[in-house]
């Protein structure tokens, strides 16, 4: 690799569609792709599997060394377990640890300052890739999404897997998550200042990536 890798940070909140531009995005580059979500997904099944609570900091701190220092960071646990709600709900509590957040810092800097693979450029999804992790990315685009469209979303997607799910109860958890993600103290969920912001309510997935491209190739140049 010559020069500097080009950083791409994709922040936004759940099910805003950030996930699938992200994806999508380091696709089309031939970049190299992380989704810090899984991290903490990590460091929270950790954290149960252990026996402990998310919340409880001592414990989310060790799982989080632990698992950074493995090298193992998300091949301990399957896709599927990663994905799941519990995971989801456990990395919620975790990511408010400011402890956790130092230990899984490095990690995702020097992802983009030396994507795997010798890829020439890195794209990293989350709350704080542009706050935090890479305030220099040179293109930073919040994704975001009305909370109605987002559990609407989310509930099509877990009705699929349980019959007995409610939109109602969907909804309630999710803004219960969001409240969690924005009113932390450690690195709360927030767009950069110099972050394009995409609202992918009203946008199918094929219009949601093609702005996001659009917004890329205006930002490289
Ligand atoms: O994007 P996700 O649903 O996989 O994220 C899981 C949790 O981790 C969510 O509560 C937000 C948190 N998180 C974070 O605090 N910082 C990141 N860079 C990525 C995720």
């Amino acid at each position: 690799m010559t020069g500097p890798a080009i950083i791409i940070a994709i922040d936004g909140p759940s099910a805003s569609g950030k996930g699938t531009i992200a994806r999508k995005l380091a696709a089309h580059f031939d970049f190299a792709w992380l989704d810090t979500g899984l991290l903490y997904r990590a460091v929270g099944l950790a954290v149960i599997r252990s026996g402990s609570d998310p919340a409880d900091i001592d414990a989310a701190t060790t799982a989080a060394r632990a698992l950074i220092n493995s090298a193992m960071i998300t091949k301990s646990f399957t896709e599927a377990e990663l994905r799941s709600d519990i995971a989801s709900v456990a990395a919620s509590k975790v990511a408010a640890v400011p402890a956790v957040r130092t230990a899984l810092l490095q990690f995702q800097k020097d992802f983009c300052t030396h994507p795997p693979e010798g890829k020439k450029g890195a794209v990293l999804d989350g709350r704080d890739i542009g706050t935090v992790i890479a305030p220099q990315a040179p293109v930073k685009i919040y994704v975001t999404a009305s909370t109605k469209a987002r559990a609407e979303r989310r509930f099509k997607e877990l009705q699929q897997k349980d019959e007995h799910v409610t939109y109602a109860a969907v909804l309630k958890d999710m803004e219960e998550r969001d409240a969690r993600d924005v009113l932390r103290v450690a690195a709360p969920a927030k767009p950069a200042e110099d972050a394009v912001i995409l609202d992918t309510s009203n946008m199918t997935v094929d219009k949601a990536f093609a702005e996001a491209l659009k917004i890329t190739r205006q930002k490289l140049g």
